[in-house]
């Protein structure tokens, strides 16, 4: 297995336009198999643009992409068989019930035991009392943990979560956290795009701001909070917040952040 094999995504200057919009401009980063990956970055940055492009729905200008060995320009298939998508608005069909939208993902995978795959899913996400009535009459965190169920309908290595607790209410945001955690604890991997910054701080292993086009950072919630001074120490010191060293990098308002002092709040 070469080092590259090893890393379940693999991203090298990749680049995307949207006519004049140069959205991408060299974006690098890898990410490790059974880790969670949370990509970071103001309203329009790119992310959507970089799940999108990992998962074969869009084809980057230039640079390279492999998700579990496979490139997404050159084995889309092998890449689309590896993977699944939790888009930014939730899947779920709102007539069905949650255990028939299950069925309906596990027989178009072609898989055996549609049922058990339904049922098995259920109970991992806590879902097995409400599994016969219709997904109209969930709540936004049922929903959510519906949509990620589904998304693993057949075991993928790799998920994509483009914003997935984004309009939840604190509990459905814990207990999607928690079947985020449980995913990567079997071993899958798991790319998170958030903008909630407590959420990247409980859940992944690696942090990646994107800025301009380009990761500014990437690295641990250490790491990346060692890019600050520890904070003036009066009475008490309070290590800066990621959202103190999102707000210096990026710029209280999106612009020349690298050259602006450390905020007042830390
Ligand atoms: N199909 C498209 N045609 C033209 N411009 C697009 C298209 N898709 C995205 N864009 C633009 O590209 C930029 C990046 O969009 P993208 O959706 O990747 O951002 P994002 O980081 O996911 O934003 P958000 O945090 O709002 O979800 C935005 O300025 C957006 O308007
Ligand atoms: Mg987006």
């Amino acid at each position: 297995m070469t080092a590259q094999q090893a890393q379940a995504i693999h991203v090298r200057g990749l680049e995307k336009s949207y006519k004049e919009l140069r959205v991408l401009r060299g974006v690098d980063f890898t990410v490790a198999r059974g880790s969670i990956f949370a990509l970071l970055g103001s309203n329009g940055v790119g992310k959507t643009t970089v799940v999108k492009i990992l998962s074969t729905l869009l084809k980057a200008d230039a640079g390279t992409a492999r998700v579990n060995g496979f490139d997404v320009a050159t084995q889309a298939a092998d890449v689309r068989e590896s993977i699944s998508l939790t888009g930014q608005f939730a899947a779920v069909d709102e007539i069905l019930s949650g255990r028939e939208n299950l069925v309906l993902v596990a027989r178009l995978r072609h898989l055996k035991e549609p049922g058990k795959v339904a049922d098995d899913l259920l109970e991992r996400f806590s879902l097995t009392d409400a599994g016969g009535r219709k997904v109209s009459t969930y709540s936004g965190g049922m929903r959510r943990r519906l949509d990620i169920a589904m998304s693993l309908v057949g075991d993928p290595p790799v998920i994509f979560l483009d914003e997935p607790t984004t309009g939840l209410d604190p509990q459905s945001r814990i207990e999607v956290w928690q079947a985020v955690r449980e995913l990567a604890a079997r071993g899958t991997t798991v790319l998170l795009t958030t903008q909630y910054l407590d959420e990247a701080e409980h859940l992944a292993d690696r942090i990646a701001i994107l800025h301009e086009g380009r990761i500014i950072v990437n690295g641990t919630l250490s790491e990346l909070k060692r890019l600050l001074p520890p904070a003036e120490v009066e009475y008490v010191e309070k290590q800066p917040t990621l959202e103190d060293v999102f707000l210096t990098l990026v710029g209280a308002d999106g612009r020349n952040g690298q050259d602006r002092n450390v905020g007042t709040n830390a």
